[in-house]
């Protein structure tokens, strides 16, 4: 069989290949403790189930508007206004199957042969492939810890050619958990202003910040700004509901009706059910993202300050998201008998068959200096695998 072309330019995404050789370890019985996975390790709270357990029983089973129900574009349109003051109208609110796929439609609808995309690293691993997907070409700038993990202003105008379409911002971001602060976004949005740069705005970890960051969106910043960019965000985080599948983009009327035909053509209206409970997790109460959201910031400060203790290694303090990303690149060319670390891919490997714990290699991310460590999982197991991974870097030689 002959695939497409398009096929053998993207990889498989990193962060679940990781997921998958740990899940083999456990089913082999091995005590792996797994940092790999981006989903909160809590339960969906229970007024959502219930909103979707009754959505069932009403006979709430049947297609929807391809672009969403109109009730869940009101509740995120309340939710944009109250939380970040930004008005939108039902016609420039698309609903989709997770944030990811809002992503893949808006690269769809954008993107073409020839156009460059500007991506900041350390990036989330689906951005450059989503743009390889749709034949046009990511634009990889360097972002550097001693920054931040921010986008240098003068650095992206230097970036900008006639070919430039949109700039990708993660803020906070997955997997630096740098949040850009309003100031900073003020310069993006000054270089993005001048030359009508598109920013497509992922703020998916928004709600899950710490310390009193307070997430400001780009599009907040001017009505002109506004309208040169897409907020997407969803409920997979905020909410834990990582299988609901529920997702959305805020941006201009005339790009989320291109956005809604392509998806009426491939996977219609996202799931019914999710859609009911989307509805209850915006209108609900924020007693469990706040009880979330504090048990992160313990685990943060936990795994920061274990990272950083250990010798060689120094770990950048993240604002927001739950994600750790310590650079590691003293222990590379060390070796340990016959394993040899290299870079962050040899480092994860060694990682898993030496101490147990699976980590994402930077690489995957745009950074072969670091690795990156999910804080989403409990304390106890936060506290036993980086015992473990200080034994196992202890034990490189030079
Ligand atoms: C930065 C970022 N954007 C988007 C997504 C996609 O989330 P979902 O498709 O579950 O809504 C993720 C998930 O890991 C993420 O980390």
């Amino acid at each position: 069989m002959k695939l497409a072309q398009r096929v053998g330019r993207i990889q498989p995404s990193a962060t679940l290949a990781t997921a998958a050789r740990a899940k083999a370890l456990v089913a082999q019985g091995i005590d792996v403790i797994d940092f790999g996975l981006g989903e909160p390790d809590f339960d969906t709270p229970d007024p959502i189930k219930d909103a979707a357990i009754d959505a069932i029983r009403a006979g709430f089973t049947k297609y929807t508007a391809p672009s969403g129900t109109d009730e869940l574009k009101q509740a995120i349109i309340r939710r944009l206004e109250a939380d970040q003051g930004l008005r939108y109208q039902p016609n420039e609110i698309v609903v989709s199957c997770g944030a990811k796929h809002t992503l893949y439609n808006l690269a769809q609808a954008l993107f073409e042969q020839g156009d460059e995309v500007i991506i900041p690293a350390p990036y989330w691993v689906s951005y450059p492939d989503q743009v390889v997907l749709n034949d046009a070409t990511p634009v990889i700038v360097p972002t550097q810890a001693e920054d931040g993990y921010t986008l240098d202003p003068r650095r992206l105008e230097s970036a900008i050619t006639p070919r430039t379409k949109a700039l990708i911002l993660n803020s906070p971001s997955n997997p630096t958990g740098a949040g850009y602060a309003r100031a900073q976004l003020e310069r993006i949005a000054e270089v993005a202003l001048r030359h009508r740069l598109l920013v497509i705005s992922d703020e998916i970890y928004g709600q899950i910040v710490y310390d009193g960051f307070r997430h400001v969106s780009i599009a907040s910043l001017s009505p002109e700004m506004k309208a040169l960019t897409v907020v997407v965000d969803g409920v997979s985080k905020t909410y834990a509901m990582t299988g609901w599948r529920i997702g959305w983009a805020a941006g201009p009327a005339a790009l989320m009706t291109a956005v809604a035909n392509i998806q009426s053509q491939s996977t219609s209206n996202p799931a019914s059910i999710s859609q009911k409970a989307a509805v209850a997790a915006l209108n609900g109460p924020r007693a469990s993202i706040d009880r979330m959201v504090a048990e992160f910031a313990a685990r943060r400060n936990e795994m920061v300050r274990r990272l950083s203790a250990m010798p060689g290694v120094s770990c950048f303090q993240p604002q927001g998201a739950f994600y750790a990303f310590p650079d590691v690149s003293s222990c590379y060319g060390r070796h340990h008998n016959a394993t040899a670390v290299t870079g962050s891919q040899s480092l994860t490997t060694y990682l898993i068959e030496e101490a147990r714990i699976a980590v994402v290699a930077g690489a995957a991310f745009g950074d072969d200096r670091c690795i990156r460590l999910s804080y989403a999982t409990s304390l106890d197991h936060i506290r036993r695998g980086l015992d473990r991974m200080d034994a196992a870097l202890a034990k490189l030689k030079k």
